[in-house]
């Protein structure tokens, strides 16, 4: 929300495959007056009466907000390339084995286009998954580069998991 509302992007999309985490998205658009569609949504996320004309949103910021239905597992190449996004934000997405084959396939599609680059946020419960994750993504030629962060006291999280904050874009072949 904070690089969508401060970021100044020209487009920004939240994606997730739970339509309650659409929800509550569409929620938090809504108490930050950030002007949003939401075409694509399964029914049941429309049931928030999502749409860029709500009249008690208001278009007082810039940045054309996108809800969009993402599903790493179902989603075509086709599909994700069509964010033709130039920076994509995760948090806490490295959490089962299980995502980890879908989720790099979809960095490696974005990061198909050459101006790409992702920030993901780890938070470390089992250090064996994240070293997965790690191997999946050398193995998708996928260069990672750990950033050096202090972590905040700001908000109340989890304190005892380690949390790394990685920069990913595309290995370039020399
Ligand atoms: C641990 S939560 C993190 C949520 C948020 N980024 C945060 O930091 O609070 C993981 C998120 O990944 C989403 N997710 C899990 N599997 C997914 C998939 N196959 N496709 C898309 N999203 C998925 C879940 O719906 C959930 O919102």
């Amino acid at each position: 929300m904070t690089a969508c509302l401060f970021g100044k992007p020209k487009q920004y999309s939240f994606t997730d495959r739970s339509a309650v985490v659409l929800s509550t998205l569409a929620k938090n658009l809504k108490l930050n007056a950030v002007n949003y569609t939401a075409a694509e949504l399964p029914s049941d996320t429309q049931d928030e009466k999502t749409s860029a004309d709500d009249s008690h949103v208001t278009a007082v910021r810039t940045p054309v907000a996108n809800l969009r239905f993402l599903d790493w597992v179902e989603a075509s190449n086709d599909e994700i390339a069509e964010y033709d996004a130039d920076l994509f934000l995760a948090a806490d997405v490295v959490f089962d084995p299980v995502i980890i084959e879908p989720l790099v396939r979809v960095i490696s599609v974005l990061l198909r286009k050459s101006s790409c680059y992702g920030i993901i946020s780890c938070t470390i419960r089992n250090p064996e998954t994240f070293e997965l994750f790690i191997k999946s993504l050398d193995s998708a030629d996928v260069h990672i580069e750990t950033l050096d962060h202090t972590p905040s006291n700001i908000y109340f999280y989890d304190r005892i998991a380690e949390v790394r904050i990685l920069r990913l874009t595309k290995s370039r072949v020399h």
